[in-house]
This record gives C-alpha cells, structure tokens and sequence, in this order.
C-alpha cells in the first residue's frame, strides 16, 4: 500500500450507475489503487471489504424503507439520497483522512455535480463520473448554456441539431427530458445542472471510449480533462479467454443464472430474443402485452427479465400457451446471457450501460427507448454504429405488434440482420482493444491512477 492511493467514489444509487462505477473500482484495484465505495443502501451493513481489501464498500442509509421501489415516487427518493449524502459524506472523509492511506479524490455520479465543492473544501480532487455518451452530455450542455434551443414537444414540427461526426438529430432522438421538459421538471434539472461547473472539474470519467465517439471527443478534449475508461464491461465477458476473473458484481447485483443458462443451453446458436428494459423502465399493461404478442408472433424463442412487481401484467394463459418458447425471469446474469452463443438479438431500452454490453459483446439489437438518454443511444446504435434497428412507434409512443415483429424478422433473418451483425462483431474487436493492456481506456486508467500512485 502507498500513502495516498487511495479514492472515494460514490454513484447515484439506481443500477445503471452502480455497477459501471462498481467495475470502475476493479479496474483500478487490478492497478493498485485502493477505493471506497460509498453505497446508499436502504439497509445499511457495516463496511466490508472485496478485491483483496483493495475495496472497501461504505455502505450508509438512504433513509428509504427498505425494499421500496424508488420508482413509486423517484422525485422523493432523490431528496433522500441527497439528505444522506450531504448528512454522511463530510463526517466521512474527515474519518478517512485519518487512515493511514487517506483519499486523494472523490469520484462522484455527474448526477451530483455539488459534490465537487465538498471534494474541494476537503482538500481532495473532484472527478465527475458519467454514465452516459458524450454526445448526451454534449447536448445537455448546450441546453444549460442555452445555446440549443429546446423544441417543446418532441411530436411537433422535427427540430433537427446537428454535432460532429453524427447524423442529424431529430427531436425524437434528442433525451426524453430535452423535448418534454414537463414531463419530469425535476429529473431535467438534474441531467442538464450535471454539466453547470463541467469547466470546474478536475477530472471528468466517462464509461465510454475513445473510439466510439472519435469527432465529437476531438472538441470535448479540447476543452475539458476528459478520461474514457469504458466499456466498464469486465473482460471475462469481453473475451472468454482472457480473464480469470469471477467475481463480476457484488452480491447486491447477482442473479441466480443457473435457469437463464440452463434453458439457453438447450437452444441454437443465435435463435434466441433477449428481452430487457434495465432497472427503470415500467411499461404499461397494454405495450406489455402488446409486445407479448408480437414476440409470440416473431415465433422465436424469447428470453424475458420481467420484474416480479410487473408480472402481474402477463396473463398466465399466456404464460401457459407460451411454453418453452419463453422463459421470463425477474432478473438475468445481463452479461453472461448477452455472451451466450444461443442469443441471437438483445431487444433493449437502450440504457447506456445495456447498449455497450450489447455492442461489446457482439449482439444485433432492436431498440425500444423509453426516456433520458435512452431515444439518443438507439440512434447511435442504429443510425452511427449500424448494429440494430429502432422500434417505430405511434405519435403517442405506443409500439404495435406488427412492428415488433418486422424487427425481429430483420435483425434475426433478414441480410440486413446478418450485416448488423458483422458491425457488432467489429465493435466486439475494438471494445476489447481498449480495455485491454496498452488500449485506449486502459492508458486513461493507467493515467488516472498515476495522479495517485
Ligand atoms: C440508467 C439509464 O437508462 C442509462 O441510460 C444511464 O446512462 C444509466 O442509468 P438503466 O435504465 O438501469 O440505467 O439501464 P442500463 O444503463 O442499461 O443499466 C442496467 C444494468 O443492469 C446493466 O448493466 C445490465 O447488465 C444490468 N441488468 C439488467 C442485469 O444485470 N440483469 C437484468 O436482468 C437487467
């Protein structure tokens, strides 16, 4: 251990943020940089330690009943994780700064851009960690400064915006929040304020890479310390041959995936949909059924994560007739599926830490967005990496059957399917060159933690 190698991160706590800032502390654990990771638990354990002492999870309490689901009213599950943060933080650090080794930075979710000033008044670095690609970002920015003008309704007359090295952006493709800033004033604060002290920032993180985003990251370098780091995808999955590693998550995220994998291992290379909306994503009855109807059409055999809260909107009749078409679980092993040789198409909502393991591991999507981010990410996947098509859906959002059907038909069938594919497989390539040694984001990581080591 050396005096000073030492981080504090600490993520907004929903899944997507979780578990990218999770495998950010293993990376830098595999390079001798100590971390804790401060969790906001609805039931707080004592502090432990995982990766050879090299994490120490801090978990403190959210102040939420335990098991609530945060999405029964997120606005007050937000106050609560604000509260706790601002009530345990700064007793926190000071504690740590008596350790032996005490931190030298917090890395903290963009979500909580005043976290910089507690970094700063306790004399450590701020790093800003982003879940999300920079192009959201990049947007969310311009609309704090107020040079993008907002169009007020993403079904008006199409607004079109226009960034280096990407299509045009129409509103429906802009994040949800940009063109229905009433539909969630609160959370459109949030994702737009992430950007108002970017120019204050010591470091900025991003769960991208370099790659990807090559043009627009070109003008975002210029202007802010930025370090891509992803995908945070562990090479395990990247690359079966690569890694020892096991111990991918922690036992908050784990699944139970011996019935995923049982029943994929019963089917075809390629022949199986898999079907997830992440952690926040509810869908209506009728679109869940709706779509029930369209998978049983498709005819292939579908893979579903359906939350145990949401099943109830399932009949069981379709359950029954479904058989061993379909398998529905309330939660899956996402990566390990994702590399299972039997899944042929991730339909998805395009969250971005689903989108990169879909790219990352070679799969053909269709993508079904629901909010934030999520519209954007679909039209990176279709439109700029060409690795899978976007669901159609009516003027009230709604998506019908039918189309449901076409997509999986092009993207399990058809030769654009095939070709799609072929991208996917190449992205695969270079995912794993820039987490491997000497890649892109593993010098990023290699840099971040020379500033500490
Ligand atoms: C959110 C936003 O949607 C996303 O765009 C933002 O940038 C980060 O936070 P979420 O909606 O939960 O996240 O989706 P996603 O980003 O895809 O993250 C979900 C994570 O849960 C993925 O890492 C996925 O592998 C994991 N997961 C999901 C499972 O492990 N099992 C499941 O059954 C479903």
């Amino acid at each position: 251990m050396i005096h000073g190698s030492h981080v504090i991160v600490l993520p907004f706590p929903v899944q997507g943020h979780l578990t990218p800032m999770f495998q950010f502390c293993k990376r830098l654990a595999s390079k001798g940089l100590t971390s804790t990771l401060v969790l906001v638990s609805d039931k707080p354990s004592p502090p432990y330690k995982t990766e050879n002492n090299a994490i120490t999870v801090f978990p403190i309490p959210s102040g939420s009943q335990e098991g609530k689901d945060p999405l029964q009213d997120l606005d007050d599950y937000i106050d609560r994780v604000y509260t706790s943060i601002k009530k345990h933080l700064p007793e926190l650090i000071q504690d740590m700064k008596l350790l032996e080794n005490p931190p030298r930075a917090l890395v903290y979710d963009s979500t909580l851009p005043w976290l910089l000033d507690v970094a700063h008044d306790h004399g450590l670095k701020g790093a800003s960690f982003y879940t999300q690609p920079w192009l959201v970002s990049v947007i969310y920015y311009h609309v704090h400064k107020g040079s993008f003008s907002v169009p007020s309704t993403k079904h008006g007359p199409s607004t079109l915006a226009s960034f280096p090295a990407f299509p045009m952006l129409s509103a429906n493709d802009l994040p949800s929040y940009v063109c229905e800033s009433s539909s969630y004033p609160k959370i459109l604060r949030i994702v737009v304020e992430q950007l108002s002290n970017i120019d204050r920032v010591d470091i900025l993180l991003c769960n991208t890479f370099d790659n990807l985003e090559e043009k627009l990251l070109k003008w975002v370098k210029s202007l802010w310390p930025v370090l891509n780091i992803g995908p945070t995808v562990p090479s395990m999955y990247l690359d079966k041959r690569l890694s020892e590693d096991k111990s991918y998550g922690f036992s908050l995220f784990t699944a139970k995936s011996t019935e995923c994998m049982e029943w994929l291992n019963l089917k075809k290379p390629h022949s199986v949909v898999y079907v997830s909306f992440g952690s926040l994503v509810i869908l209506k009855e009728d679109q869940m059924m709706e779509l029930a109807e369209g998978l049983k059409q498709s005819g292939c055999f579908f893979l579903w994560v359906v939350r145990e809260t949401e099943m109830n909107k399932i009949p069981k009749s379709y359950v029954e007739e479904i058989g061993e078409k379909g398998l529905f679980v309330s939660w899956s092993p996402q990566l390990e599926v994702l590399a299972h040789e039997s899944v042929g198409c991730f339909l998805t909502h395009c969250g971005w830490n689903s989108t990169l393991e879909g790219l990352s591991l070679g799969v053909p999507m269709i993508g079904m967005p629901h909010w934030t981010d999520q519209p954007t990410n679909a039209k990176f996947m279709e439109d700029v990496w060409k690795v899978g098509v976007r669901v159609k859906a009516e003027a009230d959002g709604f998506v019908r059957r039918d189309e449901i059907v076409r997509c999986v038909g092009e993207v399990m069938e058809g030769e654009k399917g095939k070709e799609m594919r072929r991208n996917a497989e190449k992205w695969k390539v270079l995912a794993l060159e820039a987490v491997s040694e000497g890649g892109s984001s593993d010098k990023s990581i290699d840099e971040f933690v020379s500033m500490f080591y």
